[in-house]
């Protein structure tokens, strides 16, 4: 239990003892730390409740609480605020439990979920881009955060590789070459091993192809028809399918791979293919799908809907399914197949609609089970000029340009700050690309996630303020000072009860890693976590400032400091973690 929990129980207790309900007893860290460390304001809600006033509670809860033994003093304040302050023997007691603990103090759910995150969304066919980057970066932090605290995660791409895109690639091949044996309704194969595209083609042919579409309706409806016969699984078109989705997956994992990401599916929207069929009989046969226009629509709008929400097409007119279908179906196999409790989908706010058809499409046609669905929306990453991020030529920027610019950006840094100048090469290099990855995610994932943000490399590629290089620096800082403390025989011993404000405010600070975790998972925001790393930096510098850990002529205080700073690493390192960000051995 965290230490703030343990608070608010024995506050709680309080409350239910002058029979009000213990949840009033919430404890939070202190607005005025000068006046306490920590505050409940549950008096004032109770006041309503019982008609006292809440100052009277207060008093009441506050002469109970005397008795309890950890806490140095318990005040009323103000209209009732009951403040709390622990004794420094208290303090030291949970902050070696907090050492002697697997998790830093973070207890597992008791009964995990199956949660499957759905986050990056490349598409095959299309380069990945700057677009999707957000969706990995703050998706794979939530995997990681859910996974931490005990949860069964599912990290699944849902690679776009179903729909419209791949018929207009294939119809715009087929206008190029006529003459290959994929678009031969009468070759029976075998199809050629090596495939006739690279990747390089992929990218130049699907801008080219999603233009032409729009010029040129004859171009379209041909696009159109090839997408239907690819999802009816004509051999030659499924076979070139096969090729750029080989080609176009080897690109994404490396991409992926480069910035620590990983899946444990890597499923696309094709895996539920053969459900497509049996998913529009069950829809039309219950009556939820309907006909309309030539297409097969399900009606999502409901009575309290503020703005018009669009029927689903389930079946277009002409016969082919689209991203709404595969969604839908695709919620239905991971209900049914996956077993899976919750699904998070971490997709760019402009798809908040998409989101609210499919669900209830699916909630509708029964198949989402017991599964909760969240959209996990996010604003976006706009250039200096507040413009959704582009090249300077205005073009999209590829994940690959973007992470060789993120990767220059750092080592000029380490340049300029003269860091890890004397390495060997290969080393500073591995460092240059972890320092700006940590730049581009913490950049991205210390803004609160549905707000856009602007991309400003310079400012988040900074050893100075609220950046990952910064924290980074941070950790790496201490493992030296632990390095340093080895070479000299110097052991971490028991943790003693703080002398000085900086060593109590660190101590404070570690016990509330819990929380920063839970916040964020509770809120889906990982924000949360990162702003608690910043503090936790902060508040380490200031301790370190005060007490000279390497020179303390006190043995026993100087192990004390000592398991304070290991325990100070492991946080940020794991705060770092649970961000996607790694932090190198030295720098
Ligand atoms: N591929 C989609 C896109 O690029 C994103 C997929 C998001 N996930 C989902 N289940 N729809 O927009």
């Amino acid at each position: 239990m965290s230490l703030i929990s343990h608070l608010s129980a024995l506050v709680g207790a309080t409350f239910a003892d002058l029979g009000l309900d213990p949840s009033l007893g919430a404890v939070v860290p202190s607005n005025r730390p000068e006046l306490a460390q920590f505050q409940c304001n549950g008096a004032m809600a109770a006041a309503k409740a019982v008609g006292r006033p809440p100052r009277e509670i207060a008093e009441d809860v506050a002469r109970a609480l005397d008795m309890a033994t950890d806490l140095k003093s318990v005040d009323v304040a103000g209209p009732g605020f009951i403040n709390l302050t622990l004794t420094d023997e208290a303090l030291a007691a949970w902050a070696q439990s907090m050492a002697d603990a697997d998790r830093l103090g973070v207890d597992p759910v008791e009964e995990p979920l199956t949660v499957v995150v759905d986050y990056a969304g490349p598409n095959v066919a299309k380069a990945m881009h700057v677009g999707h980057l957000r969706a990995t970066i703050i998706g794979d932090s939530l995997a990681r955060l859910f996974d931490f605290v005990g949860h069964k995660v599912i990290r699944d791409p849902h690679f776009g590789d179903w729909g419209l895109q791949m018929g207009l690639v294939i119809a715009e091949l087929e206008r190029r070459h006529p003459d290959w044996p994929y678009f031969d309704p009468d070759f029976t194969g075998p199809y050629p091993e090596e495939s006739p595209v690279t990747l390089d083609d992929l990218q130049e042919i699907y801008p080219v192809a999603s233009a032409r579409a729009k010029e040129d309706a004859e171009f379209a409806e041909a696009a159109r028809r090839a997408t239907v016969e690819l999802q009816r699984k004509r051999p030659g078109y499924l076979a070139l399918w096969q090729h750029m989705r080989a080609v176009s997956m080897e690109d994404q994992r490396a991409n992926f791979s480069d910035l620590g990401v990983d899946f444990d599916i890597w499923h696309g929207e094709s895996d539920v293919a053969d459900m497509l069929e049996p998913l529009v009989e069950r829809l039309r046969e219950s009556g939820v799908a309907e006909e309309s226009e030539g297409a097969l629509i399900v009606r999502v709008d409901e009575p309290g809907d503020k703005k018009e929400i669009p029927p689903l097409i389930l079946v277009n007119r002409a016969g082919g399914y689209l991203y709404s279908t595969t969604d839908v179906a695709t919620i239905w196999y991971r209900s049914e197949q996956l077993g899976a409790d919750l699904a998070l989908y971490v997709v760019d706010a402009r798809q908040a609609d998409h989101f609210t058809q499919v669900f209830r499409a699916a909630r509708r046609a029964s198949v989402a089970g017991n599964m909760q669905m969240e959209h996990i929306a996010f604003g976006t990453m706009n250039g200096p000029d507040g413009k959704p991020f582009k090249t300077r030529e205005g073009g999209v920027v590829s994940l690959r340009d973007l992470i060789e610019m993120v990767e220059k950006a750092a080592m000029a840094r380490l340049d300029e700050a003269q860091i890890a100048t004397d390495y060997p090469p290969e080393e500073r290099q591995r460092i240059a690309h972890q320092v700006g990855i940590a730049a581009l995610k913490f950049g991205d994932l210390h803004a609160n996630r549905t707000s856009d943000y602007v991309f400003d490399l310079d400012r988040f590629s900074s050893f100075e303020g609220k950046t990952g290089p910064y924290l980074q620096y941070a950790a790496v800082r201490i493992r030296s000072l632990l390095r340093k403390a080895q070479e000299r025989d110097l052991a971490e011993g028991a943790v003693l009860p703080p002398q000085v404000e900086a060593e109590r405010n660190l101590v404070l600070e570690l016990l509330q890693f819990p929380e920063a975790v839970w916040r964020a998972v509770d809120t889906r925001c990982p924000h949360h976590l990162a702003e608690y790393a910043y503090g936790l930096a902060g508040v380490f510098n200031r301790f370190y400032d005060a007490c000279h850990v390497l020179s303390e002529p006190d043995a026993d205080r100087q192990a004390s400091w000592l398991t304070l700073c290991r325990l100070t690493l492991d946080t940020l390192v794991r705060s770092l973690y649970l961000l996607g960000i790694e932090v190198p051995e030295r720098m």
